[in-house]
């Protein structure tokens, strides 16, 4: 086994996660929602804690992430923030917080003063004007292509986006267009495994998979997937608690699988 994961020795940035793109060192991504999940994902080494809008429905029991507001998202930030020492801490912005540039600026000001390191927004080439408000500013983005569930009634469901050689096209140039603006970071979510590693290999910025195959620079998995809390969990995500027995054992075993390239297989994957 090539690597393994170890608590955080120094903290996290947008450098250290190129420089890992750059080396082939896979990094591990958790979505988590709170201090104590946080603390605990240090000492595992995890890179990138994103508090994602999913915590509409894995926290707080909506069907989807559209009821998620602003001040969801500042409570989460801050309750993650405070059980952090060393991850780079990636801040969902919610539904209809960034349909301008001007608006996602000051709701993305909002995320950052909160404790995040980065904003996280959801869509494609309408979105490279406001990429390029935020990091000119200062403000590190990743960009979130494939599945974006903000737009599941747009979309006709939570499906696999990208499976037709249009619509994988469109998902491509939307990378290209968003790497080019200078997003830092890209999500892609439910895209056939070819097309992820074509993107991750035609991009500068790391890519981070959720179904979307092994060939990310990174992956992601929600902490209610890991801990088998989820009643009809994704094909894409897996119950490393049943393997691990605890909760720490089994962020360690995810991480361990993640950074081996052993998660996800084929099983997790959308061919
Ligand atoms: O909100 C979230 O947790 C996410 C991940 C599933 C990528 O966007």
């Amino acid at each position: 086994m090539p690597y393994g994961p170890s608590a955080l020795t120094k903290p996290v940035t947008v450098q250290t996660l190129q420089r890992m793109k750059a080396d082939g060192e896979k990094f591990i991504t958790v979505a988590l929602y709170d201090a104590p999940m946080a603390a605990m994902a240090q000492k595992t080494g995890v890179e990138v804690l994103l508090v994602g809008d999913s915590l509409g429905m894995t926290v707080l029991g909506y069907d989807s992430t559209i009821p998620v507001t602003m001040d969801h998202m500042i409570y989460h930030v801050e309750a993650v923030a405070r059980g952090n020492k060393k991850s780079l801490i990636m801040g969902d912005m919610p539904f209809m917080t960034y349909a301008t540039p001007e608006q996602a600026l000051a709701n993305a000001t909002r995320i950052m003063q909160a404790g995040a390191h980065m904003v996280k927004i959801e869509g494609g080439a309408w979105l490279a004007e406001t990429v390029r408000m935020l990091t000119d500013r200062g403000i590190p983005v990743c960009a979130h292509l494939g599945l974006t569930p903000q737009s599941v009634h747009k979309l006709g469901g939570f499906r696999v986006q990208g499976r037709d050689e249009d619509t994988a096209g469109t998902i491509l140039s939307d990378a290209a267009l968003l790497d080019e603006a200078g997003a830092d970071l890209l999500v892609l979510e439910c895209v056939p495994s070819t097309l992820a590693r074509r993107i991750t290999e035609a991009v500068s910025m790391p890519t981070i998979g959720i179904g979307a195959g092994r060939d990310t620079d990174a992956q992601v998995l929600v902490i209610n997937d890991i801990l088998g809390l989820t009643e009809k969990p994704p094909k894409f995500s897996k119950n490393f608690l049943v393997e691990a027995g605890d909760i720490p054992g089994a962020l360690h075993k995810y991480a361990e699988d993640v950074k081996a390239g052993t998660f996800p297989d084929d099983s997790h994957t959308f061919g």
